[in-house]
């Protein structure tokens, strides 16, 4: 029947422009997230009170801002990280889709091999610093649930 082709081209469609915006490799973001950041920021992303800060939920903010953006490349953990450019950027989008759905700005690009090159080094050196600024950018705009400490 034409209308059940139809429907099925939809479908299939929709699946395709899914999978372009959400742009990650699943398996291999888990597995490089398990060899190279689950370590210090815990499997779901909650972090360690008092030393690691959580990525679940407040990342998503973080890239709503160009400058939050770039701080999510540079900081050491990411930034010095085992991880190709390719992988680190996967990592990342996939950090932000499973863990940040509901903090995710509508109209995120995803990262791409290309600019982490370009933004991932030198490594941050004055990160808290840096943080700070961000989060008080952040207050501004009306979120707060970024906490100033961790
Ligand atoms: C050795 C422990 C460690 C590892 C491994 C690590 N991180 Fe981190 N991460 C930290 C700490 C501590 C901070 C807080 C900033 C700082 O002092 O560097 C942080 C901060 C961050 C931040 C900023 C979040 C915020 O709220 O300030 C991001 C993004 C991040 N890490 C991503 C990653 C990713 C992605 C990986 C894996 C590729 C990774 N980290 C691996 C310890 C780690």
């Amino acid at each position: 029947m034409k209308l059940a082709g139809v429907v099925l081209l939809t479908v299939m469609v929709l699946h395709a422009v899914a999978a372009q915006a959400e742009a990650y490799d699943a398996v291999q973001a888990r597995q490089g997230w398990v060899l190279n950041c689950m370590g210090c920021h815990t499997a779901d992303g909650s972090g360690i009170p008092g030393k690691v800060p959580a990525l679940r939920e407040s990342l998503g903010h973080f890239v709503g801002m160009p400058e939050g953006r770039e701080f999510v490349m540079r900081v050491p953990g990411a930034s010095n990280s085992a991880l190709s450019d390719a992988e680190l950027a996967n990592v990342l989008n996939w950090v932000l889709a499973t863990m940040n759905a509901s903090t995710r700005p509508a109209g995120f690009k995803a990262y791409t091999a290309e600019e982490i090159a370009a933004h991932r080094r030198p490594a941050l050196t004055d990160v808290a610093k840096t943080r700070l600024g961000i989060v008080k950018k952040l207050q501004a705009k009306g979120i707060s649930t970024v906490p100033e400490h961790y």
